[in-house]
């Protein structure tokens, strides 16, 4: 039988000091995670408006969160992933940039996507050409993108799977693991995917990661 989720040995540990977030299942943004993940009705009109108007107005103070260990993560699937090299690659709930940067020298080009135009504002123009884009209607052909990378975004799995080319990867992110208030667990990934997808999942100081392909 073959393996569908591997899970690979931590190799960075959790650092000393506090989490900066601490959400449950219980927290908004968790609830709304799972409702757009299980069905396509789960992001409605309503939800949208109040997605874009909160990071809207959370994206002044939005790089108070960089910091090294917020990248733990996004580092550790960088290079033990089973990621495709180069190529084009969408960072979808891209914010203000403060991933982009890491993802740049894996890819031939980085579409920073976001929801927010003034999270989009504040990211760095140098680095990706920015998408001012709703996840769930990407503005991309079908099969054009080699990796999707949601760090901290919302997953919608049927336009995933429509942009993802056969042999692209999801890389899935959240840098604060199952504190992070738009998290999933590796297993829900899968799960909201569908059959036909295999994971390589690991955790690296506070965050955890995985990264799907299809066969
Ligand atoms: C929690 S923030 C994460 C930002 C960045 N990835 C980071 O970790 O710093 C989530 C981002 O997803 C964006 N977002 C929410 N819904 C979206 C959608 N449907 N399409 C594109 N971006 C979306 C928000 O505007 C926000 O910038």
């Amino acid at each position: 039988m073959s393996v569908v989720l591997e899970r690979l040995d931590r190799e960075i540990p959790v650092p000393p000091g506090e989490r900066t977030t601490n959400a449950d299942e219980s927290h908004p943004m968790r609830k709304a995670t799972r409702a757009i993940a299980s069905s396509p009705q789960g992001w409605t009109p309503e939800l949208r408006s109040q997605v874009r108007d909160l990071f809207d107005q959370l994206a002044p103070g939005w790089n108070t969160r960089a910091g090294e260990q917020r990248l733990d993560a996004v580092h550790d699937a960088l290079e033990r992933g089973p990621l495709p090299k180069g190529g084009t690659w969408l960072e979808l709930g891209s914010g203000t940039g403060l991933m982009t940067g890491a993802l740049a020298g894996h890819a031939d080009v980085v579409l920073a996507v976001d929801l927010s135009e003034q999270m989009l504002r504040l990211a760095p123009d140098d680095v990706a050409p920015r998408l001012l884009a709703d996840g769930a209607a990407l503005p991309v052909p079908t099969g054009s993108v080699d990796v999707l990378v949601a760090i901290n975004a919302f997953l919608f799995p049927a336009e995933a799977a429509r942009a993802l080319a056969a042999d692209g990867a999801l890389l899935w992110v959240n840098t604060s693991g199952p504190h992070t208030p738009i998290h999933l667990p590796a297993e829900d990934v899968l799960a909201a995917m569908g059959s036909g997808w295999h994971a390589v999942a690991s955790e690296a100081g506070w965050g955890t990661w995985a990264v799907l392909r299809r066969g």
